[in-house]
């Protein structure tokens, strides 16, 4: 990945917005710190777009809830905090070291029945689902392996519905969607899903960028037509 370095007006602009509107329960600051502890990079969402992520469950009236990209369940439980009574979420994490931590940070959440966390590659995965008739999702999150997003983008088509939200995440990655040398591993997948969004008929989709302590960055959102 490219090296963040967010200028320190956006960090505590950040801390000031996230102390003062945000206002992350103690689940969400122990799954951080939780996650630092088990020595997992803390590349999770900010507590703004995390909240951001709650409050687009609640607003498009979710039930059943996609994320890829579990880490140690930061998102995950934003977006189960944002579900009614009865609402199912499924996360796809490929490292098992990575499910176990977001689990326990779950359970700690009080937000276990809800949230059901797979194990292993999200293209697998999301097959899987496909293949066992999952009823469809109403919001997917993509926040895994850049490559793959182009690829996460149609599996949330084909798993969602006319009127599903998806959100993706780092749609802007340090600005390497302008110079994809500055990262070839993961900027090509972006700007891939970038031109999908806007090219694709089944999607109607914008990118927000953002700074703070994830430095600069992007959110994209699409609604599936
Ligand atoms: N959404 C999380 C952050 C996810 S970080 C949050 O905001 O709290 C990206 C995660 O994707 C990492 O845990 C990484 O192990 C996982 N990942 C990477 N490649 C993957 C793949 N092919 N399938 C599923 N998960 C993957
Ligand atoms: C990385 C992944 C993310 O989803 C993110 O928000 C920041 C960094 C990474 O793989 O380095
Ligand atoms: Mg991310």
């Amino acid at each position: 990945m490219i090296e963040h370095q967010p200028a320190a007006g956006w960090i505590a602009v950040e801390d000031f917005l996230s102390a003062v509107v945000v206002r992350p329960d103690s689940a969400l600051k122990h799954a951080v710190s939780a996650a630092l502890e088990a020595g997992m990079p803390p590349i999770e969402v900010a507590p703004n777009a995390g909240k951001l992520l709650k409050l687009l469950v609640r607003l498009s009236g979710a039930r059943r809830v996609l994320e890829i990209g579990t880490l140690a369940g930061f998102s995950t439980i934003w977006m189960a905090q944002g579900l009614p009574d009865g609402g199912r979420l499924v996360t796809c994490e490929y490292l098992s070291k990575h499910a176990e931590v977001a689990r326990a940070n779950v359970e700690a959440a009080g937000l276990g029945s809800k949230v059901e966390i797979r194990t292993g590659a999200a293209l697998d995965t999301l097959a899987a689902l496909e293949a066992e008739g999952a009823d469809p999702f109403d919001f997917v999150f993509i926040d895994a392996d850049k490559e793959n997003n182009a690829n996460y983008l149609d599996w949330a088509i084909r798993l969602g519905r006319p009127g599903t939200t998806v959100v993706m995440d780092n749609a802007v990655w340090e600005g390497a969607v302008l110079d994809p040398s500055l990262d070839t591993v993961n900027a090509p997948g972006i700007i891939g899903a970038l031109q999908m969004m806007g090219e694709d008929p089944r999607l109607d989709g914008t990118v927000i960028q953002t700074v703070g302590s994830k430095g600069w960055d992007g959110f994209a959102l699409a609604l599936v037509r």
